[in-house]
């Protein structure tokens, strides 16, 4: 199990502070559930991060649509139908059990991550910086 932990820096930000905070957080989840594979500290343990991120993620899904449907944003139709897939395939992933945590399901999960942030979060906020 490698380290593919993810580095905050100014390249992630939407500029919107609600919307940035909810990522950072987002970011220590995913990093610490990386880490949490990394050391082994049990399958357990892993499970409850796991459940955290997925908890997590969907508060924030549904506070970026508040928000856009908030502003009246054109984007918030595409914007919700891509979280409603992500959280398809996160719950997908939580269903193998992380006995299936493979490197490649991590990566996939990094790059879930920062790909909804740098190409949809930044495209759908940048009205509102
Ligand atoms: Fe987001
Ligand atoms: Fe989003």
């Amino acid at each position: 199990m490698s380290m593919v932990n993810i580095d905050w820096s100014e390249h992630l930000s939407v500029g919107v502070a609600l919307v940035d905070e909810d990522h950072k957080k987002l970011v220590d989840m995913v990093n610490e559930l990386f880490s949490a594979c990394f050391v082994g500290v049990g399958d357990e343990a892993v499970a409850a991060i796991l459940t955290a991120v997925i908890d997590y993620t969907q508060y924030h899904f549904a506070r970026e649509e508040a928000f856009l449907q908030e502003h009246a944003s054109p984007a918030l139709e595409a914007h919700a139908e891509e979280h409603r897939q992500l959280t398809q395939q996160v719950l997908a992933i939580a269903e193998q059990g992380v006995s299936a945590l493979s490197d490649d399901v991590l990566l996939f999960l990094r790059d879930w991550l920062t790909h909804h942030i740098l190409e949809t979060d930044k495209v759908s906020f940048a009205p509102y910086r």
